[in-house]
């Protein structure tokens, strides 16, 4: 092996160009390819910034062309060597430096490389966990060094355009208590308090709203937040926030700024110009009309109410839904009746599988009859009132559900999706935000018997609907705001309580007892008595945030050493049992298996 001594690097592998012609240069990297042309061999080497082809030829230097022939992937090397023009017909115009090459007067091997267990060169179709195992070779590539590339530099954007709005940058403790978001709580043991645990923070939130009693005003922090709930393709345990808060603001103002951070990412990143503001949809209208309260609007296929017409229908599925207190809603197809019976059940299927107790459709043919099972029990009259609201014409296919609301909006809302990907309906390359805003403040949880908050016990109720808290706590409306983008909750926040008898009462919808609330929450109900400014913020989810505007699928991709569905690091082996010595320090008892 040989030494790095003295040697400096000169340039990285993307910046050599013709007008380096004739300079002598000192390139590192890793040796991507080697081929072995009749005695000359060439090597593509990488660095992080890209590809410069290194010529190994017997007439510049016959001893380094001798020590090229050792040379296998990935082995780590330094040459030296002169930029030449490359001979006509062999340019490459794929790469950046594709016009030159380096005519290599000295090489040092620095490192060899076992082979690796899977090719690194293109974007082959390799097995996430062996991708997460040998995480080191995986970032190597070079769409990966992309993703990290692009969410470093949406780190540093936000970070400027908030520090120029004045912003204070502030950690929060990570060995803390309990914030109530929702999933269950990561719990560290202390081992200075036995019998104690801290909880490893789901968000920084009763922290930075202590940060504006304290008089901060602006603060902002890149903060990981943990949460142990189910995984998913944009849900990991430990994840990132772009978290805010500000102080003497209301809704508007926070929406502003955000629109404007939003904008200046994407025109500084992505050169994409968005355009401000953008839409908005009440929770309710993003239910009715998308069946969900994070709606993709690339799309049409909309949800539309005719519970009206089919209470009077004679197919009884309809008419008892509605009296029965649910509704009846369907999608229209547009030109989708030539879906074959296997997709239709296959569709069912997919319906059922999300709640539904059945999907009913109606193909309308070119003659403008209708073809379903169901079509006896609907009169002319209540085809025609049909059509009419769904705007349906021959070729098109209509979907029903009927159900109770929460059913039907879920049901039809997957579906919606669901058709949409099955059709290629989804525009690639559009980034289509949404607020969704008027939040229930309050929802019934079957199981626990009481209300919960929607969003956290802190988010303040509007002001009109006060009166309904104890009469009506369901039909309260809150201060929340939600980003979507795409289909994709990126952002939530909400203007927060900032009096101690309000936040008192909210608690009390809560069924959360004086002594509870002292228990859990007591350090924020006593900073609220000592002059808390009216204050509000946002969450986002970075990680989530640079999926999109990178096209990926998975905020794994974008996450330097991501965890997998069983929330493990298959990298470091993590979690990892831990010897008796360490369980006795803890006061915990070993023998828990499952
Ligand atoms: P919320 O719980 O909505 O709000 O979280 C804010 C945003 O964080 C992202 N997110 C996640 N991303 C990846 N993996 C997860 N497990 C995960 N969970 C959430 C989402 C979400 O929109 N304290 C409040 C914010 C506030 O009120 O200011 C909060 O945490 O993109
Ligand atoms: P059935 O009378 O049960 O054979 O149902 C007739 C059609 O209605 C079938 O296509 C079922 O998938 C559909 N269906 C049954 N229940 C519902 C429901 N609750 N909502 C929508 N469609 C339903």
């Amino acid at each position: 092996m040989d030494s790095l001594k003295g040697l400096k690097r000169t340039h990285d592998c993307y910046s050599l160009t013709e007008a380096s012609l004739g300079h002598e240069v000192v390139l590192m990297g890793w040796v991507l390819r080697r081929r072995d042309h009749g005695g000359v061999i060439f090597v593509d080497l990488r660095d992080r910034k890209g590809i410069t082809q290194v010529v190994f030829a017997p007439e510049v230097e016959s001893e380094t062309h001798k020590k090229a022939h050792n040379l296998r992937s990935e082995y780590v090397i330094a040459v030296r060597g002169t930029v030449r023009r490359r001979p006509e017909g062999m340019e490459n115009t794929r790469i950046k430096t594709g016009m030159i090459e380096v005519a290599c007067t000295e090489l040092r091997i620095l490192n060899t490389a076992k082979t690796p267990p899977f090719p690194l060169d293109e974007e082959t179709d390799v097995d996430e966990s062996l991708r997460l195992k040998y995480r080191f070779l995986d970032l190597r590539r070079p769409s990966m060094l992309e993703g990290l590339t692009l969410r470093h530099r949406v780190c540093q954007d936000i970070r400027s355009y908030l520090n120029n709005l004045d912003f204070l940058e502030i950690e929060t403790p990570v060995l803390t208590r309990s914030t109530p978001e929702g999933a269950r709580d990561y719990l560290v043991p202390s081992r200075v308090n036995p019998g104690r645990f801290y909880a490893l923070p789901q968000s920084p939130q009763l922290y930075k709203q202590i940060l504006m009693v304290a008089g901060i005003e602006r603060y902002y922090q890149i903060v990981k937040c943990f949460r142990d709930e189910d995984l998913r393709a944009d849900r990991q345990p430990e994840f990132t926030q772009l978290d805010m808060e500000l102080s003497f603001i209301e809704e508007q103002d926070i929406i502003s700024l955000i629109e404007g951070l939003i904008q200046h990412l994407f025109k500084d990143v992505l050169d994409i110009s968005l355009e401000v503001p953008f839409d908005r949809l009440t929770y309710q209208e993003a239910m009715e009309r998308f069946g969900t309260d994070r709606p993709d609007t690339r799309f049409g296929l909309e949800i539309v109410d005719i519970s009206r017409i089919a209470s009077g229908c004679s197919l009884k599925v309809f008419s008892s839904a509605v009296s029965s207190g649910g509704v009846v809603k369907a999608i229209n197809g547009r030109d989708m009746a030539g879906m074959s019976r296997k997709e239709l059940d296959d569709l069912t299927e997919f319906a059922v599988g999300h709640g539904a107790k059945g999907l009913a459709w109606v193909k309308i043919k070119e003659d403008g009859s209708w073809q379903s099972p169901i079509a006896k029990f609907f009169s002319e009259e209540e085809r025609s009132q049909i059509e009419s609201i769904l705007n349906a014409a021959p070729g098109d296919i209509l979907f029903f559900g009927a159900d109770q609301k929460t059913v039907v909006h879920r049901v039809l809302g997957e579906v919606r999706l669901e058709l949409a990907r099955q059709r290629g309906l989804i525009p690639e390359n559009k980034f289509n935000f949404v607020w969704v805003t008027d939040f229930p403040l309050l929802e019934y949880d079957e199981d626990q018997g009481r209300y919960v908050a929607v969003h956290h016990p802190f988010t303040a109720p509007m002001e009109e609907d006060l009166h309904m808290l104890d009469s009506d706590p369901g039909a309260v409306r809150s201060r929340a705001y939600d980003l979507v983008l795409n289909g994709v909750e990126i952002g939530g926040g909400s203007i927060r309580i900032h009096t101690p008898q309000l936040q008192e009462r909210v608690f009390s919808a809560l069924k959360i007892d004086e002594d509870e609330a002292r228990e859990k929450f007591g350090f924020l109900l006593d900073a609220l008595t000592y002059g808390a400014p009216p204050h509000g913020g946002i969450a986002f989810g970075l990680d989530r945030l640079v999926m999109l505007m990178s096209g990926r699928n998975t905020i794994r991709d974008v996450i330097a050493f991501p965890k997998t569905q069983k929330a493990q690091c298959l990298l470091a082996r993590a979690p990892a049992r831990v010897n008796m010595t360490q369980l006795a320090e803890l006061y915990l008892k070993p023998g828990w298996t499952k």
